[in-house]
């Protein structure tokens, strides 16, 4: 089809939709400029040069990749580059008349940030797997692409290959969504599988996780439960029709979970996850990034290693699951990619701005009240260390009664040999459900105790949960 055009004044999106500074898209083919050549945006270069017919048969157009910006990178000599321009000049890059869509893999906010900006404001679609970027400044990003009638796509900003933000604003389109959760960190989730069936303590997996290059050099985006966040700031907003809002999450990452508290885990038939939850209760939402306690025979329990799943209610559709590869090479730049076909497909059909990129209208995005984490309800696991002398219990449990707060069980045991008077011996507690609230203002109050030799430690448990 040489030679015709579409211009994005079609766009059914509203602002000044349809300015691409009068340039329209020769339909035979969309030109990409690449920014990173890092780990995935290796994998999208690979994935273009590779499956070139594909894209010709399946799109009726060709994906072909103009330019590439990258600093030194051990990529550039496993990849045939023949006739791409590869410069370390992004801005070059973003600003170049033969680039059409620009694909940020740089990562970070700034100068990712300002890249993608400028791409925008020159009329070319962006496609993103800066999940980081998105949940911080996608409000802002996402304004400036509908102001200048361009896509800004992030499918891999959240679980990799999982097809999730796609499944969310049209298969399910026609659902309201009260609950939206999951596991969305592949690291965490291997280190706390690692832990399990090792046994072994947490610095020594991520230690190992880092060598075999499942952590970052510097892991507290994964371990600290920001990245899960971030991807639950996205999730949240296309489920519930708000603006990304990435302040209200509650966070708190794996850090403190011991190969102890994953022991006795398995004891009480529950497994160890770092979840990702977002409801909707009594309008408001519960926006939540924290280690629980779930059943060992519920499905995300069997979520295991660098696996993601996300687990949708649509008051339609029922409950669904999706499971997959959350990161790495390929897997994010097969949704890199896609989304790039999105954008050739919405340019072929003149229906830039098809969908709705947080999937409500923007003009209809509404912030929801948050709900603050200590109104939570929840059950809770308790460990602590205590004396090994009569009156301990009632002493503890003395606290629990004044809060109000129902235990559900108790497991005190011995260590074995070391029975003498005044030992120290583990205490454990199972909470029927109480506000966290409650629960803190009782673990301030043990702590406090002359019998208690170890800092209380908390789990809550995710009783509602597939
Ligand atoms: N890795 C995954 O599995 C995964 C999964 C989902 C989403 N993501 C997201 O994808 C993005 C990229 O991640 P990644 O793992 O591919 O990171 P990466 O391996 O660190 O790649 C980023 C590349 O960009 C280069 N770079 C930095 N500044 C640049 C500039 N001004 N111009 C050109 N190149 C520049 C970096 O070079 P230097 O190394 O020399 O700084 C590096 O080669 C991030 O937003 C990340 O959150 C990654």
């Amino acid at each position: 089809m040489p030679g015709r055009t579409c211009n994005a004044s079609q766009s059914p999106v509203g602002g000044r939709a349809g300015r691409r500074g009068g340039k329209g898209i020769a339909l035979n083919e969309l030109r990409i400029g690449l920014l990173g050549l890092g780990t995935v945006g290796s994998g999208v270069a690979r994935l273009l040069l590779t499956h070139g017919e594909l894209f010709e048969q399946r799109l009726g157009m060709g994906l072909r990749l103009t330019r590439i910006a990258t600093l030194p990178s051990p990529h550039l000599k496993t990849l045939d580059l023949t006739g791409i321009a590869v410069s370390d000049d992004a801005r070059a890059v973003v600003t170049a008349p033969d680039v059409d869509l620009v694909v940020e893999l740089i990562g970070g906010y700034d100068p990712a940030r300002g890249f993608i900006r400028t791409a925008l404001e020159q009329g070319k679609h962006v496609v993103t797997a800066n999940k980081a970027l998105i949940a911080v400044h996608g409000n802002e990003l996402l304004a400036v692409a509908r102001d200048h009638g361009v896509e800004l796509c992030f499918e891999a900003a959240v679980a990799g290959a999982i097809p999730i933000l796609k499944a969310l604003r049209e298969s399910l389109v026609a659902n309201r969504i009260d609950r939206i959760q999951g596991i969305l960190n592949g690291t965490c989730n291997y280190i706390l599988t690692e832990m399990r069936e090792r046994g072994a303590p947490f610095a020594q997996v991520l230690q190992e996780a880092q060598a075999q290059g499942y952590a970052e050099a510097d892991p507290s985006f994964d371990v600290d439960g920001i990245d899960t966040a971030h991807k639950l700031t996205i999730l949240s907003a296309l489920a519930f029709g708000t603006p990304l809002d990435f302040a209200s999450v509650h966070i708190e990452g794996i850090r403190n979970i011991s190969e102890v508290d994953i022991a006795w885990a398995e004891r009480l038939n529950y497994r160890i996850k770092l979840l990702a939850i977002a409801r909707r209760v009594d309008g408001r939402l519960q926006l939540r990034v924290h280690p629980a306690m779930v059943g060992a025979d519920t499905m995300v329990a069997t979520v295991e290693g660098v696996f993601n799943a996300v687990f949708v209610d649509g008051d339609f559709s029922g409950p669904t699951m999706y499971h997959g590869r959350g990161a790495g090479q390929l897997p994010t730049a097969s949704a890199v990619v896609a989304d790039i076909a999105d954008v050739a497909r919405n340019l072929r059909a003149g229906a830039v701005g098809r969908v709705a990129p947080l999937s409500t209208w923007p003009e209809r995005l509404t912030p929801l009240p948050v709900q603050p984490i200590d109104e939570l309800v929840s059950e809770y696991f308790l460990r602590m260390t205590v004396a090994d002398r009569a009156g301990v219990l009632a002493e503890v449990t003395r606290i629990f009664h004044h809060h109000n707060i129902s235990i559900m069980t108790i497991h005190q045991d011995a260590v074995p040999g070391q029975n003498r008077e005044d030992s120290p011996v583990p205490l454990v507690l199972v909470t029927h459900a109480t506000t966290e609230r409650k629960i803190q203002a009782s673990l301030a109050e043990l702590e406090r105790l002359e019998v208690v030799t170890e800092k209380p430690h908390l789990i809550r448990i995710e009783s509602s949960i597939d």
